[in-house]
């Protein structure tokens, strides 16, 4: 008898086969019952006539609660209406857990997000946070094939930093022995030593900001992936995150189709995202907008209903560059033809996504940046060390930050960037 999983039982159509997985849903009718069964890569519905099993097999399920572990072994059926295009017909079940009852019915996707993310432990088993969690296991594959395949080094950063890098507001502050010490806010600064010593790096990992912010793109713990280049300015980081846009969206279209049509996503709004993708600086877009009776004040940062309105005219991410230098964070660039702006980029994703990637480049000013630093009231002594980047080889460099759960949420057409990280930690979440 061979093991498999539903994802493969294709290959095994007239064999008899075992899946080990949990009971997603039974039905029954007169002589036969229906077992819809899970077990991590797929569904499948297992078909069970009271002829074909022993007696005590079949009394078994007559109460067998959703979510009890079983292993299911049967004969592959080919089916065209089923979901994975097979059924088993079932031969003989070996139960592992009757479970206790199940807080989470089936057909129930909306009892309310509170409710669910309570249970967010079991509330993984359904078919809608599975099939988002599926996109943003690929996600998360696609940016690292990206970039090794461009000959990007993998450098991961610490998580224990002494200092800020995204602004002092945000900082969530920890015991570090007999010293303070922050959670970070992003990787980029290591980034920066990384590619001063490899050339062109990344890094992906979790980043943390206490934002009191109660929005849909908001959490306090996220997954931050940060390339870095050497030798490299605002325009590379464009051409860099575009390519890798297309390329991300190309491959969860290519490779999760299935969980896209779970999701009842309109992929026709992805297949658009080819490069290039529209470009327009800060100037340009307030313009814009008070043209278009969206009024907007020079000088601030975009907020997402302004995000919207912008992104919202394309069918594609927009690049807006050029913002005011002093809504930007210190280390950034001013452009030598306007000192007043930033040689930044946000990357605003279409459909109200908002902004999924903030970059640009680096200033390589070292007296600039000490002034920056003290400006923005940063400790200089836990600085040293990036000042030191200056003093010892200082080239143009480059680079952005790209919020997984933001891309996840715009390729899933999630509504709330919660449902796209698997245990969301928000203002008002830290459990389970
Ligand atoms: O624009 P941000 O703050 O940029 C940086 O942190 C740079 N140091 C990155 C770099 O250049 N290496 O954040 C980058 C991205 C945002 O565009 C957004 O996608 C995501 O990180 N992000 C968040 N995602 C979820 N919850 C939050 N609170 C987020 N804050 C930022
Ligand atoms: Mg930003």
């Amino acid at each position: 008898m061979t093991n498999t999983t539903i994802a493969h039982l294709k290959d095994f159509v007239g064999q008899e086969v075992s899946i080990r997985g949990w009971l997603y849903h039974r039905r029954s009718k007169g002589k036969i019952h229906f077992l819809l069964v899970r077990d991590g890569t797929g569904l499948v519905q297992g078909v069970m006539s009271r002829a074909d099993v022993p007696e005590e097999v079949f009394a078994l399920c007559d109460t067998l609660p959703q979510e009890s572990s079983l292993t299911v072994t049967g004969t592959v059926r080919e089916d065209a209406r089923a979901p994975g295009g097979v059924e088993l017909s079932i031969r003989g079940v070996t139960l592992h857990q009757a479970a206790e009852p199940y807080p989470i019915a089936i057909q129930d996707d909306t009892p309310g997000v509170d409710f669910l993310m309570e249970r967010r432990h079991l509330w993984l088993r359904s078919r809608r946070p599975h099939a988002i969690l599926r996109v943003r296991s690929e996600v998360e594959k696609a940016l690292r094939d990206f970039f090794d395949e461009r000959e990007f080094t993998l450098v991961d950063a610490p998580i224990f930093t002494p200092a800020a890098c995204e602004g002092t507001t945000t900082l969530f502050e920890t015991q570090y022995f007999d010293d303070k010490a922050y959670l970070t806010q992003s990787g980029q600064l290591y980034m920066e030593a990384a590619a001063m010593a490899f050339g062109k790096v990344y890094c992906l990992g979790p980043t943390f900001r206490a934002e009191r912010s109660k929005t849909r793109r908001h959490l306090t713990e996220f997954w931050m992936l940060e390339p870095e280049m050497a030798y490299a300015g605002l325009e590379d980081v464009m051409r860099l995150a575009e390519e890798m846009l297309v390329y991300v969206v190309g491959r969860a279209l290519r490779k999760r189709a299935g969980e896209l049509k779970t999701l009842g996503r309109d992929v026709s709004k992805l297949e658009t995202v080819k490069a290039p993708f529209p470009r327009i600086s800060y100037d340009d877009a307030v313009a814009l907008m008070n043209r278009e009776g969206h009024p907007f004040q020079w000088g601030g940062d975009f907020g997402a209903p302004d995000e919207t309105f912008l992104a919202s005219r394309h069918d594609r991410p927009l690049m807006v560059h050029r913002y005011p230098a002093a809504v930007k964070a210190f280390y950034m660039k001013p452009d030598p033809e306007n000192p007043k702006l930033a040689l930044g980029v946000d990357v605003l994703a279409p459909e109200g996504y908002g902004e999924i990637i903030g970059g640009g480049e680096r200033s390589t000013d070292l007296a600039m940046l000490e002034r920056k630093i003290e400006e923005h009231k940063l400790p200089k002594a836990a600085f040293e060390w990036y000042l030191d980047l200056r003093r010892h080889g200082n080239v143009p460099h480059a680079g952005f930050g790209l919020g997984i759960e933001r891309l996840t949420a715009w390729i899933t057409g999630t509504e709330h960037v919660r449902e796209c990280i698997p245990f969301p930690r928000t203002i008002y979440r830290i459990y389970p």
